[in-house]
């Protein structure tokens, strides 16, 4: 299936390591130029981009840091000034913490929600004007926005938010910017690693109804199609790859 995405501009915030990194590539063999933006690890952004430069493909590499406002601004006008009109956005940064219930302090429950919560709401609002007509938004929100997670609440509070923060943006962006939300389920990351660490050794085989956590590849995959004009009557929508973790 072609996926319609040849020549489009992609931006991927977050695609210095892990699911944006993913996303990045398969958006570039789907022939996207690519603009990736890291917070502390420029050597991961620079390494995405060469994997899309290795495709063929035009990259860009950014600083974006979704606690600040300005760094957000600072993004979006650069992106203007050298990358030009965007087909497609991923919102993919997101920061989670383990911390249980009792100790979680109020600077580190601003913080995941700034992240997860705000920092995506400011960079919609800063980057939607780049988006051309017919483009499209996917943020990325968690399976622990429907499950509830007790040793991150402030995270699954956070992608709850998101995934209503996605109609929002739907409706408000509508017709001309499709905005979806996909919400996968533990995936083999950094971040993903440090949640299964603090799991019983047996979850995925006991929780999971595959039985195995997800690849990054294959969260990158959903999100390029829910990103790319074959899902262009989708909008408001989240798509959940979570292993049946919560059927809904
Ligand atoms: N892995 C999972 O199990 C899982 C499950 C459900 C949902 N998710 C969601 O999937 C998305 C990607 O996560 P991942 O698993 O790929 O994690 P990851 O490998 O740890 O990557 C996290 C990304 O977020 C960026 N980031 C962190 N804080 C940021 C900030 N303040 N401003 C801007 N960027 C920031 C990081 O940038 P630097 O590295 O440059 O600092 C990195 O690019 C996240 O939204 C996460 O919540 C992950």
């Amino acid at each position: 299936m072609d996926l319609e995405l040849t020549g489009h501009t992609a931006l991927v915030i977050g695609g210095s390591s892990g699911i944006g990194a993913a996303t990045a590539e398969v958006l570039a063999e789907e022939g996207c130029d690519v603009a990736v933006t890291y917070r502390r690890s420029v050597g991961g952004a620079q390494r995405t981009a060469a994997r899309v430069r290795e495709l063929a493909r035009r990259a860009w590499v950014l600083p974006l840091d979704l606690r600040s406002p300005d760094s957000v601004t600072r993004a979006a006008e650069e992106l203007s000034a050298s990358v030009g009109p965007l087909g497609v956005v991923v919102v993919s940064a997101g920061h989670n913490v383990i911390t249980p219930f009792e100790r979680i302090g109020a600077p580190e429950w601003r913080e995941v929600i700034e992240v997860n919560l705000t920092g995506a709401f400011l960079a919609v609002q800063a980057i939607a004007p780049l988006i051309r007509p017919g483009g499209a938004i996917v943020t990325v929100a968690s399976v622990a926005a429907h499950t509830g997670a007790p040793h991150h609440m402030h995270y699954a509070a956070a992608k709850a938010g998101l995934v209503n923060l996605t109609r929002s943006l739907a409706r408000e962006l509508a017709p001309d910017i499709r905005v979806n939300c996909v919400a996968p389920g533990i995936t083999l990351t950094r971040m993903g690693q440090d949640t299964a660490d603090s799991l019983a050794a047996d979850y995925a085989t006991t929780s999971l109804l595959l039985q195995r956590f997800a690849q990054p590849r294959r969260i990158a995959q959903t999100i390029a199609v829910v990103a790319s004009p074959v899902a262009e009557y989708m909008t408001g929508a989240t798509i959940d790859v979570n292993s049946g973790r919560f059927p809904r």
